[in-house]
């Protein structure tokens, strides 16, 4: 694989929602390059997060010391999907992926996403085929895949989707196109090489990230799990 720029992208779902604006400036001054917005309807999954409302608020938060926008990741668990895309989209969202069972037309949610001037990523839930890709992996900018069960963080890792990593992994290499890999769910930093090794690029995080005190301590410590 080329020379990876790693990312890390802390999910705002550990984060202390009474103090989520603040929470987005110490975990970007703390190094994170990503802010990752798992959005949930209590209908595809078993929980209820945010809406578009919520993104707009935290977008102002949402850049370095140094004032640079840092992009933000939207992670829709929701069904249907093109609405509330298009809702994301204009509130400032600068990736939007879906689950492509939540859509009735994946292709089209994908189109429309970038049609709002967004980038458009698929998400893979544990048991979910990578099958799709066949007809959208041309179309898109990210592939997520989930290495637990959408719905709630703290969960542990699910082995199993180092092979997904690697088979996606393999279908990105062969388009020589720069897509996103990036994994959702148990990532720490005692395990983010071997995600890593495995293909990924991209690495949310959120009970590993906001449940320690110190932001940049953990950072560091992923980011000295990811030198070769
Ligand atoms: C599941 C969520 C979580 C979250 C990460 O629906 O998408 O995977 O982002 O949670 P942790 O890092 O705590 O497993
Ligand atoms: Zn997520």
């Amino acid at each position: 694989m080329t020379s990876a720029t790693y990312r890390i992208a802390p999910s705002i779902l550990s984060a202390d929602f009474a103090r989520l604006g603040e929470e987005v400036r110490q975990v970007i001054a703390a190094g994170a390059d990503w802010i990752h917005f798992d959005v949930m309807d209590n209908h595809y999954v078993p929980n209820l997060t945010f809406g578009p409302m919520v993104l707009q608020a935290l977008k102002s938060h949402a850049v370095t010391p140094t004032g640079q926008p840092v992009p933000l990741d939207v992670h829709m668990m929701v069904q249907p999907v093109d609405a509330l895309a298009q809702a994301f989209a204009q509130a400032g969202a600068d990736l939007i992926s879906f689950h492509p069972d939540a859509s009735g037309h994946a292709h089209r949610s994908v189109q429309a996403i970038k049609a709002a001037g967004c980038q458009a990523g698929l998400v893979f839930n544990p048991a979910a085929p990578l099958d799709v890709l066949d007809w959208l992996i041309e179309d898109i900018d990210l592939i997520l895949i989930m290495s637990v069960n959408p719905g709630f963080g703290g969960q542990s890792f699910i082995d199993s989707a180092l092979r997904k990593i690697e088979a996606a992994r393999k279908r990105i290499d062969a388009t020589g196109k720069d897509i996103r890999l990036e994994v959702d769910g148990g990532i720490k930093a005692a395990n983010i090489r071997q995600v890593a090794d495995a293909g990924a690029d991209t690495f949310v995080a959120g009970s590993a990230i906001f449940g320690q005190k110190d932001y940049a301590k953990v950072i560091a410590e992923m980011r000295r799990g990811l030198q070769k």
